[in-house]
């Protein structure tokens, strides 16, 4: 794995030719695919779930990292797992026991990740640090792509960075929402090592590029090798 990963979220991808823009993403220089979960309950969106998991996972051996806006959490967990998942995170709100969570998701087979929207206080990793694998940072309220990121993101990842690295633990510090070509070394130098970005991906697809996204995914590493 390279020192940054970049990880296109699907839900900006052309949902009737889902394989093509998966393999398309991931040929051209995507680490991982972030497969955002939205329940209309949670968050007022509806999107896909372990069916649309389990028809990608074939398609490639990248990490499937899902990201959970669902609540309840943990009937849908073991569900993900079976489908392929490699990461599965969730809203701390969203779960009544967010130890219990994250055992689930473990035991499932599956690295767990606890995702702060941009109002959550730090204050749940407190007691969870060493069992997570990701932490994820929302630079937008979650339920819906192309939003603007939200500047105190920042702030919040300069202080994860600062509480993984005390930690000494192999902790990945994701960032989601609004990350695009112009802000992305500066998210970076604030701490995060793992960019979703949907709408910047899937939105500047070329014909003339071989895998369609070879530019942008191009134009995104040229950023962060500047960090
Ligand atoms: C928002 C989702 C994001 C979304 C990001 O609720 O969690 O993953 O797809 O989209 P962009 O990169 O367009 O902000
Ligand atoms: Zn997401």
């Amino acid at each position: 794995m390279p020192k940054f990963r970049i990880a296109p979220s699907i839900l900006s991808a052309n949902f009737a030719k889902l394989g093509e823009e998966v393999t398309s993403v991931l040929a051209a220089g995507a680490d991982i695919i972030h497969f955002d979960v939205m329940d209309n309950h949670y968050v007022p969106n509806l999107t896909i779930g372990p069916l649309v998991c389990e028809a990608i996972r074939p398609l490639t051996q990248a990490p499937i990292d899902v990201h959970l806006m669902v609540k309840p959490v943990d009937r849908i967990v073991p569900d993900f797992a079976k489908a392929g998942a490699n990461i599965i995170s969730f809203h701390p709100e969203a779960s009544e026991h967010i130890d219990r969570t994250i055992g689930l998701i473990k035991e499932s087979g599956c690295k767990a990740g606890l995702v702060f929207n941009p109002a959550t206080p730090l204050h749940y990793l407190d007691h969870v640090l060493d069992k997570l694998d990701l932490i994820l940072i929302m630079s937008v309220n979650p339920g819906f792509g192309g939003q603007k990121f939200i500047a105190e993101a920042l702030n919040k990842l300069r202080e994860v960075r600062r509480r993984i690295d005390a930690s000494g633990r192999d902790i990945w510090l994701e960032v989601d929402g609004g990350v695009k070509v112009d802000n992305i070394a500066e998210v970076a130098r604030a701490g995060a090592d793992t960019f979703v970005a949907g709408s910047a991906v899937y939105g500047a697809g070329k014909a003339s590029d071989p895998n369609r996204y070879d530019s942008v995914i191009s134009a995104l590493r040229a950023e962060l090798a500047e960090v």
